[in-house]
């Protein structure tokens, strides 16, 4: 595992966006796992500035996105393929006939799930997946408590999450969806590559309970430490409890 721990936000957003544009560089055709969330609003932003300054080119791309509510309107601004169209689709080369991510109000939410494990299981292995860490521990949607073993399907979000993400509903965690569709923990660490960001004082005590606690299903991003090439990118705040070497670049 190395970690990097950015001095500025806009350290932050060039280290992160840069990692992504060297697996893109490496390889053209790479299959990118997508996040959402406050964190790596500034990755994105760095990366659309890439684009247009013509430093990457994202036309052979493909994406898969981590998760997706269930039961809004896909065009409800706090969907998170509302997100990722604001802050990455609509501004760069990526073919939308390229762009995965779970339908938010499917007729059939089991059998939606089912049909994005199959295009994970067509297209997979991310060559990179970008993972940020909710205070409770989950990546993607997987919850303390989710088995190791999981894959993509319907899950039920703790109250915790819908607390954290209720300000893009109004503020009130009753309007935060209930269920969504995430990728599964197996199938996140069948990525050949992790990039981990976490930002913000609020991260600190779970970072440090993920990267160097007990490896446990109750802190679902603890299992990244089995996996051999996690790239950790921090500010200092989120990085302030934490024992792990540093790295340099
Ligand atoms: P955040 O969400 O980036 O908004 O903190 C992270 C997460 O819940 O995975």
């Amino acid at each position: 595992m190395k970690l990097y721990v950015a001095r500025s936000a806009e350290e932050w957003n060039r280290l992160t966006a840069q990692i992504v544009r060297e697996v893109i560089e490496a390889k053209p055709d790479a299959v990118l796992g997508l996040a959402t969330g406050n964190t790596p609003i500034g990755m994105y932003k760095e990366l659309v500035r890439m684009y247009k300054a013509g430093e990457i080119d994202f036309s052979r791309v493909r994406t898969f996105n981590l998760d997706e509510y269930l039961g809004i309107d896909p065009g409800h601004p706090a969907s998170f393929i509302s997100f990722m169209k604001q802050h990455l689709f609509d501004h760069v080369n990526i073919d939308p006939d390229r762009m995965h991510i779970p339908k938010a109000n499917p007729d059939d939410p089991e059998a939606e799930a089912a049909a994005y494990r199959e295009l994970l299981r067509t297209y997979g292995p991310c060559d990179l997946q970008v993972l940020g860490i909710g205070t409770n521990g989950h990546i993607g949607f997987n919850e303390p408590g989710t088995s190791f073993d999981s894959v993509t399907s319907v899950v039920e979000l703790h109250e915790s999450t819908r607390k954290a993400n209720a300000p893009a509903f109004g503020g009130d965690p009753a309007n935060v969806p209930a269920r969504a569709i995430t990728v599964g923990i197996s199938e996140i660490m069948t990525a050949k590559k992790i990039l981990l960001l976490a930002t913000g004082a609020g991260k600190a005590d779970i970072m440090k309970a993920a990267l160097e606690g007990e490896v446990t299903e109750q802190v679902p991003a603890s299992v990244l430490q089995r996996h051999d090439d996690v790239v950790v990118v921090c500010d200092e705040a989120a990085a302030s409890r934490l024992e792990l070497p540093r790295s340099e670049r």
